[in-house]
């Protein structure tokens, strides 16, 4: 029987022991607060940008939002970033992506200060996860690791197969599970004999972007699986990039979708908030 990850219950014990250590933090005098920023009214953004306000409430974590509309220039952008990067009270500034065609995407990122970079987008963030130093790791990536750590699952010496290379998910979850000393296989969509390859995962990161795309060919006997899509079917239900229904009766772990690896992603946005604010006043 697979054990079912729950994601949403583990990302609610993380959220409540921030909300904990918030109120420590309060007594001290230190407000953690994090700026959001949305260009323009994707609707999907602004349900994104919502459950993080909506979270920061729970937490304790003060949040400021800036809704700008989709025509504002990217230099106004680049302005208000530069404001909150000089503001003390705003420890952590998110940029809601994607933003509109007009703005240099990598220019948005590098114009937040590393150190409020709670998103872990900025090239120091990644390259410090890359070179094992200190700095914000980007949180679907952070997520996942925590979710195997409470699920009691080890990462040391294990074969994982990550299937996916983006900049958000697939390149820094290999560089995290590399840390934690698993064995790290990158594959994408010109990876030859890609199934062969996640035969042998004991843990297989499925971030592929494609709905069931992986079925129980593809995972070995009492494999860990960790499903990063998201997808909504015609029949209005979401799926992820794993065939749950044939996978599941055939690995040791399987997170579901949806409720697995998603609400982790803003668990850990807040947590980067509150280490932020430690950070910073710890200086
Ligand atoms: N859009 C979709 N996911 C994310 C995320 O994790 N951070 C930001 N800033 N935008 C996103």
């Amino acid at each position: 029987m697979a054990h079912i990850i729950d994601g949403k219950k583990i990302s609610t014990q993380i959220k409540d022991e921030l909300k904990s250590r918030v109120a420590g933090l309060k007594e001290k005098g230190i407000c953690p607060c994090l700026a959001v920023i949305q260009v323009g009214s994707d609707p999907a953004s602004t349900v994104y940008v919502n459950n993080k306000k909506k979270a920061c409430a729970y937490i304790g974590i003060g949040s400021r939002a800036y809704e700008l509309p989709e025509e504002t220039g990217e230099q106004e952008l680049l302005q208000l970033i530069d404001q909150l990067n000089h503001d003390p009270s705003v420890h952590g500034i998110l940029v809601q992506l994607p933003i509109p065609d007009h703005m240099d995407e990598q220019k948005v990122i590098m114009a937040i200060s590393p150190d409020k970079d709670v998103d872990g987008f900025h090239p120091q963030n990644v390259g410090a996860l890359n070179i094992g130093r200190p700095g914000f790791v980007s949180c679907t990536p952070a997520g996942i690791i925590q979710l195997l750590k409470r699920s009691d699952i080890s990462i040391e010496g294990k074969e994982c197969v990550v299937v996916g290379r983006s900049n958000i998910v697939g390149k820094p979850v290999s560089a995290l599970l590399l840390r934690e000393n698993g064995t790290v296989t990158v594959c994408h969509s010109r990876t030859r004999r890609l199934k062969e390859v996640c035969q042998r995962a004991d843990i297989l990161v499925a971030a592929i972007g494609r709905p069931k795309f992986f079925d129980d060919s593809y995972v070995k006997e009492g494999a860990v699986v960790i499903d990063v899509g998201i997808h909504r079917m015609d029949n209005g239900k979401l799926c992820g990039d794993v065939d749950y229904d044939k996978v599941v009766s055939k690995v040791a772990a399987i997170t579901p979708v949806p409720g697995g690896v998603g609400p982790m992603t803003i668990a850990m946005l807040m947590n980067n908030c509150v280490e932020s604010a430690l950070y910073k006043n710890q200086e």
